[in-house]
């Protein structure tokens, strides 16, 4: 098959929700459909418990399942599906935007008792900033949840983007009927139960002026008319251009646990997502079906086993074919790399991986000399742009209880940095190094790995900071001046990038009116 051909069945989506709306069900359920499971049961079976003695216990797991289960390659009707999942708890919305960074689209779970929930509203805040296109699954239509139209409306609203039902739900909870499919002018008939895979030709009723459906469904399918009529009048057509642009999103309804609307989410995937597209490097326009390889690093997981210091990073092919043992430069480093024992994720299933093109994802394992933002190529120079890093806005000092294991500390926070686990800053002016989050648990599990796996046991200390904003100048000499005038405020990160560190926004505006010619950021990419 021509690379061109291997790009074109790509489809790259990342999946999103807020905390038990259905992801993990979700999940499990479309590979299901797709053949990539046989048993229903052995995603949710890894998902970590909910009810875990503390929450970063919970993490801990999650990390442990992770790098298994957070890349998930499966093949629907000729076409690749790579699904990457995002991390559910709010504190690590970090990860789950690097990880929107490496995707063409998104899945957008919600619980349709209970709307758009604050952390998908986060989520969709950075797919709108890269306007990724976004197909909407309102799931658990077979509870007593909230009115259809309102819940479009809500979505609308947050979104920004134009809902288009391609299904409208007939009845919920009870008297849950099925969905009318729009496009297709049929209602699939609702039959609760995990363990079908499809509907059989009697759950599919034809036309939406066939008499059985009123029949059947009586009131329920009367309001569901009225309801489709309403939109029909009021909202858009769908309009590919608009979805791909980030516009519009098209929204279907279902009940992931009973296996029900599932079908017609992957179809949608495989029919509307967008195949890998061109991506930005500082240097030029990078295009998928190129022959030479490119790809990066969107995610950094290190191993479960504290003996060996290994981490597995995660590699958005962005062009050419990938062949393993292929020789690979590190662009930032100029080091060569050869890696032999790249792994797939071939559902769930970490399998040593042959080939690879632009849209899929391929973990390498290494001791450190990949970091996240990375670039590896055939040998060209290349800096893709657009990996965030979020100015944090919990500090606190990190100190360590037995001098003699200074160095340690030093190590591990320096790798737990590279990872993105948290963001480490050095106080030009000397004294405790500085860790930075954008949630709280990222300290606590911060803190637990660093004694796992270094053997250090770390004093968390409180810090009077709340602020960090990168600074840049157009003209060093600006940036040399102000680093100087408030030397105590400058820290450098991981990647020796100078920050200058606050209590209180105030004093970022005082610093902003007199130094102009500074630039503050509260978002790094990386390059
Ligand atoms: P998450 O990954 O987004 O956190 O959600 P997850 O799939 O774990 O689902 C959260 C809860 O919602 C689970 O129930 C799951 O069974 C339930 N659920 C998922 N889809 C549907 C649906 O279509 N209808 C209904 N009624 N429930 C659904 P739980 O009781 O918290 O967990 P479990 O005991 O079932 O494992």
């Amino acid at each position: 098959m021509s690379l061109l051909n291997e790009v074109a069945r790509r489809r790259t989506f990342a999946i999103i929700s807020h905390p038990d709306a259905g992801k993990t069900t979700l999940t499990e359920k479309l590979l299901l459909f797709a053949g990539a499971i046989q048993i229903a049961g052995s995603v949710k079976a890894r998902k970590a418990s909910r009810h875990a003695s503390s929450d970063w216990m919970e993490i801990e797991k999650q990390r442990g399942i992770s790098v298994a289960s957070s890349v998930m390659q499966m093949e629907y009707r000729d076409c690749v599906i790579n699904l990457l999942d995002t991390p559910g708890h709010q504190d690590f919305s970090e990860d789950t935007y690097r990880v929107l960074t490496a995707v063409d689209a998104a899945l957008m779970v919600i619980d349709a008792a209970n709307g758009v929930e604050p952390q998908t509203i986060r989520l969709l805040q950075v797919c709108r900033a890269r306007n990724t296109p976004i197909i909407t699954f309102i799931n658990k239509m077979d509870r007593e949840v909230r009115e259809p139209l309102d819940l479009l409306a809500e979505l609308e609203q947050h979104l920004g983007m134009d809902a288009v039902p391609f299904s409208w739900p007939v009845g919920m909870g009870r008297s849950f009927g099925g969905v009318f499919d729009i496009r297709r002018d049929r209602m699939r008939v609702f039959r609760s139960g995990a363990d079908r895979v499809g509907a059989d030709s009697d759950d599919i009723i034809e036309g939406i002026d066939n008499p059985e459906i009123v029949q059947r469904f009586g009131d329920s399918f009367e309001r569901a008319t009225g309801e489709m009529e309403l939109l029909a009048d009021a909202s858009q057509p769908f309009d590919r251009e608009a979805f791909l642009a980030g516009k519009q999103t098209p929204v279907f309804f279902g009940s992931a646990i009973n296996n029900f609307g599932v079908q017609e989410v992957l179809d949608a995937l495989v029919d509307l997502a967008p195949q890998p597209g061109s991506r930005h490097a500082l240097q030029r326009e990078v295009k998928p079906d190129e022959t030479k390889f490119s790809g990066v690093v969107f995610k950094v997981q290190a191993n479960m086993d504290p003996s060996h210091r290994d981490r597995v990073a995660f590699v958005r092919v962005c062009s050419g074919h990938f062949e393993r043992g292929m020789r690979l430069k590190v662009a930032r480093s100029g080091k060569e790399i050869r890696p032999n024992n790249v792994v797939s994720f071939l559902s769930q299933r970490r399998e040593l991986l042959d080939d690879a093109y632009a849209g899929d994802v391929i973990g390498i394992p290494n001791h450190g000399v990949l970091h996240l933002g990375d670039v590896l190529t055939e040998g060209e120079a290349l800096q893709f742009t657009g990996l965030p890093f979020f100015a944090p806005e919990l500090f606190q000092a990190v100190e360590v209880a037995d001098p003699l294991r200074t160095k340690q500390l030093r190590i591990g926070l320096n790798q737990l940095g590279e990872e993105g686990a948290i963001q480490v800053f050095r106080p030009d002016a000397g004294g405790a190094m500085l860790l930075g989050a954008v949630g709280q648990l990222q300290f606590e599990v911060v803190a637990h790995r660093l004694k796992s796996e270094y053997g250090v046991q770390a004093r968390m200390m409180s810090s009077r900071y709340s602020m960090a904003r990168w600074i840049t100048a157009e003209d060093p000499k600006d940036l040399k001046k102000f680093m100087d005038a408030n030397a105590q405020h400058i820290a450098h990160d991981v990647v020796d990038a100078p920050a200058f560190l606050i209590s209180s926004s105030a004093q970022l505006r005082v610093a902003q009116e007199m130094y102009p010619k500074v630039q503050f950021h509260a978002l790094r990419e990386h390059g």
